[in-house]
């Protein structure tokens, strides 16, 4: 650790300790944001200058260093500093001019080789890996925990070299300096005041881009990392591990530490990200859905997007639950979770001879026959948790030797694991409960271990509570591919409709995030818990968290095959190519039940068709603003989001009828309204002469109008307009149904292989 690193740590601890004694010289971190127009920068040499006159104005001169609050100073993901105050500094900062917005510092929390090939991409043969080269030359920067160089996914053998237009660094750290940087990995930086300024004493974790946790090797390789041959998870899921665009370059910026993310970390590295080059942004993170002006991704993204980045970003993990997804602004591609159709079965023979279906990733011999039958035990001391395996909830001698039965929840899935192994139990058995119910994220456990659903457990526990001496064995049946129903959307994806703007459809995407198998730190075993001393250079992890890179891949290859489409045309790309039957034509599930648009969005993203999607839906800032005055922002809240000078009142007086060109539709009928115009407008990127008609499947009680019906294309880039009417035919207090579905899809008439589909969610609001 370098010495100036651990001198800035000891300060900022004692002057917590020091402060805190005082109520108001509590000091916290606050985002304050300015107005970029408000002061002739000619008062001020630089940014940063402009930026400590603030403080200067602020903090009493009894404080010999008032700089020395400035953890970061903002100017190309937004205007403005990051800063520590104490609440009367903070008062006092708010009456000063130019300042539009003070927003305390939040944390929010990071959302776990085979998945290029269930999504169809094959490298050998005429398709979406060929027509983008792989993704060659596009550079993808990832927001996360760090990255382990060393992994073979980040190998740079036949790389090109990297883009001339590359600016950033590969910052020297703890066990971290240039030469960790390659033409695979072509930059890294970490971002720790906001993290310091917080949590002062938690920094037991490497002070450089260097991972500690596994996540951002994880989710960096799954965007881009090198094929890597042989590569499995002790023999498991063996086969070729590679990125989904293996000739897209990484940056990786670290702002993700033990306990979270903090946003002023977040918004410094978009900040860098943005100067430095970055094509795309790929954010596996988030928190609980907030406003647009007080959610800093949606803020830093809106700059991002104007700078011409793609910014990709996780749905969250809060699913099953309505109106949790977050990452919700219009400018983000927001992904949701799908399952894959491999399977790793481990199952439960029980003594009185029936069988459980579960599954594991346990390092046992794949053809192992069925191990010791072990006996039991499931422990349900309520005020020690026992059921849940919390540390020190299991008395050594009533687990010893024993097969413990915990069911999910609280605590993480593979510490429960452990701590069944340090009581001294032989085996475990996962349980999940009607919170979870059939989620079947997987782990490489510590000792022989499965995860069984949840009507599995119930048979579990009666079999257990029936007898004095229940026995049971597992069996595991190592991996086992395409004979589930798949992709289906996974449990934990967080759902729509969006919270703080329901006019847009939430998720976009789905995309794989249930047991991906990824790079991983070569000092961390599997699990990543600290007594897990197993080596390996891939492991499996579950969650949008997984799916973001997935999508951020695949914009890197639309990217590289298209290098003038704006971020909105990429986007619009995957979203109406997408699929909403699974791989036996069947509509994609959530749970037993076909999937909404707010639990999958526009569908399954298929690479293969988006990168020729005939048509698509382009998006430009200034449509952004005028769609959020539609949304009844105030002028300022606009200006907040988008730093621009905008009356709403005009904007919306010379676009009358306006509504983003967004490739999906959510139409919402209030009380008492019966009809909804929609205007959009497609550009052709496909045949130059060619002609589009239409297919509409209305909602349920709806009646849908589209003028024209059929769309003739002359010329490449050449744009269309068409409007649609949505006629609710629901009569007032008629019925209970609250939302229907349907899709609209723009068919070319030569070549039926050219389907642009928008998915249209309707629901209606009762006061
Ligand atoms: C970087 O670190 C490696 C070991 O991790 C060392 O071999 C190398 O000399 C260092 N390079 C520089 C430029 O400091
Ligand atoms: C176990 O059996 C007892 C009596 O046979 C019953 O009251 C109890 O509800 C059972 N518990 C479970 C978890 O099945
Ligand atoms: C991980 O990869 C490195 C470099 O390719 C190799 O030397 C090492 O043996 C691998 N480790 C395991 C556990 O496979
Ligand atoms: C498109 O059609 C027009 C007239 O129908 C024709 O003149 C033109 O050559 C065609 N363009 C292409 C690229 O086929
Ligand atoms: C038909 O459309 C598909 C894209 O969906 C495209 O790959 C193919 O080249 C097209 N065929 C012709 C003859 O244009």
């Amino acid at each position: 650790m370098d010495s100036q690193k651990i001198q800035f740590f000891l300060l900022t601890l004692f002057f917590h300790y020091f402060r805190t004694t005082h109520a108001d010289t509590t000091l916290a971190t606050y985002i304050v944001q300015l107005d970029p127009h408000g002061t002739p920068s000619s008062l001020f040499n630089s940014k940063l200058q402009w930026h400590l006159s603030f403080l200067q104005q602020t903090i009493s001169s009894d404080d010999n260093n008032p700089s020395s609050r400035l953890l970061y100073s903002y100017r190309s993901a937004m205007d403005g500093f990051a800063v520590q105050l104490t609440q009367s500094e903070v008062e006092h900062l708010q009456s000063l001019p130019d300042v539009i917005s003070i927003r305390p510092d939040h944390k929010i929390q990071i959302q776990t080789t085979y998945s290029f090939k269930f999504l169809g991409l094959n490298p050998r043969g005429e398709d979406a890996w060929f027509r983008s080269s792989f993704g060659r030359g596009t550079i993808i920067g990832v927001l996360d925990t760090g990255v382990w160089p060393e992994s073979p996914s980040f190998n740079d053998h036949g790389m090109p070299p990297i883009p001339k237009k590359w600016k950033g660094i590969c910052q020297k750290g703890q066990a971290f300096n240039s030469s960790h940087c390659n033409r695979k990995l072509i930059g890294a930086r970490y971002f720790t005041k906001g993290h310091l300024a917080a949590s002062p004493s938690k920094i037991a974790e490497y002070l450089s881009p260097r991972d500690s946790s596994g996540h951002g090797t994880h989710t960096s390789s799954t965007a881009a990392g090198t094929s890597v041959a042989m590569a499995s998870v002790f023999g498991y899921a063996s086969g070729v591990a590679r990125g989904m665009a293996p000739q897209a370059h990484i940056a990786i910026y670290k702002v993700c530490w033990f306990n979270g993310c903090y946003n002023s970390d977040i918004l410094a590295a978009m900040d860098a990200a943005i100067r430095d080059g970055v094509d795309i942004l790929s954010l596996s993170l988030g928190g609980f859905p907030v406003p647009l002006f007080n959610d800093n991704i949606a803020i830093g993204s809106f700059r991002a997007m104007e700078n011409g980045i793609s910014v990709v970003c996780a749905a969250g993990n809060s699913g099953p639950i309505a109106m949790s997804v977050s990452n919700e602004a219009p400018w983000i591609a927001t992904v949701g979770a799908s399952t894959l159709d491999r399977k790793f079965p481990a199952t439960v023979h029980m003594g009185n001879g029936q069988i459980l279906y579960g599954e594991s990733m346990y390092p046992a011999n794949r053809l192992m026959s069925l191990g010791k039958e072990l006996e039991l035990v499931y422990l349900t001391d309520g005020d020690r948790m026992s059921q849940f395996c919390l540390e020190g909830s299991l008395p050594r001698d009533k687990v010893r030797g024993k097969m413990v039965v915990c069911d999910r929840g609280i605590n993480g899935r593979a510490e429960k694991g452990q701590v069944v192994k340090e009581a001294g139990g032989a085996a475990m058995i996962l349980a999940n409960t009607a919170l979870n119910l059939e989620e079947d994220s997987v782990d490489v456990h510590v000792l022989p271990a499965t995860l069984v659903g949840f009507d599995e457990s119930i048979r579990l526990k009666a079999y257990i509570n029936s007898t004095e001496r229940p026995l049971a064995q597992l069996e595991f049946g190592g991996t086992v591919i395409g004979r589930s129903s798949a992709p289906a959307v996974a449990r934990f994806s967080a759902r729509g409709p969006s919270f703080s703007n329901p006019s847009i459809l939430k998720p976009d995407i789905i995309a794989p995030g249930v047991n991906i198998i990824a790079a991983w730190p070569q000092n961390l075993g599997p699990t990543a818990l600290p007594g897990d001393s197993r080596r390996v250079n891939f492991s499996v992890m579950s969650g949008t968290s997984m799916s973001c890179p997935h999508v951020s891949g695949i914009t890197a290859l639309i990217r590289a095959a298209h290098p003038t489409w704006s971020p909105a045309a990429i986007k619009s790309a995957i979203m109406t190519t997408a699929e909403v039957t699974d791989h036996a034509g069947r509509p994609i599930l959530d749970g037993d039940q076909p999937a909404s648009f707010f639990a999958m969005g526009a569908g399954h993203v298929n690479p293969e068709r988006a990168i020729n999607p005939g048509l698509v839906y382009d998006i430009g800032p200034d449509d952004y603003v005028t769609h959020l005055c539609t949304l009844g922002y105030t002028t300022s809240e606009v200006f907040t989001i988008t730093h621009r000078k905008v009356s709403c009142h005009e904007v919306l007086g010379m676009n009358r009828g306006f509504s983003l060109n967004y490739p999906s539709f959510s139409v919402i009928f209030k009380d008492g309204m019966r009809t909804k115009r929609f205007n959009r407008r497609l550009t052709n990127v496909g045949n130059p002469n060619s002609t589009y008609s239409l297919e509409v499947m209305a909602p349920q009680g709806v009646k849908v109008i589209v003028k024209p019906r059929r769309l003739v294309f002359d010329h490449i880039y050449q744009r269309l307009n068409y409007r649609v009417w949505f006629i609710s035919r629901k009569v007032k207090g008629g019925g209970s149904m609250t939302s229907a579905e349907g899709h609209l899809t723009w068919v070319h008439s030569q070549n039926g292989s050219y389907r642009v589909r928008s998915p249209i969610a309707v629901t209606w609001k009762v006061k």
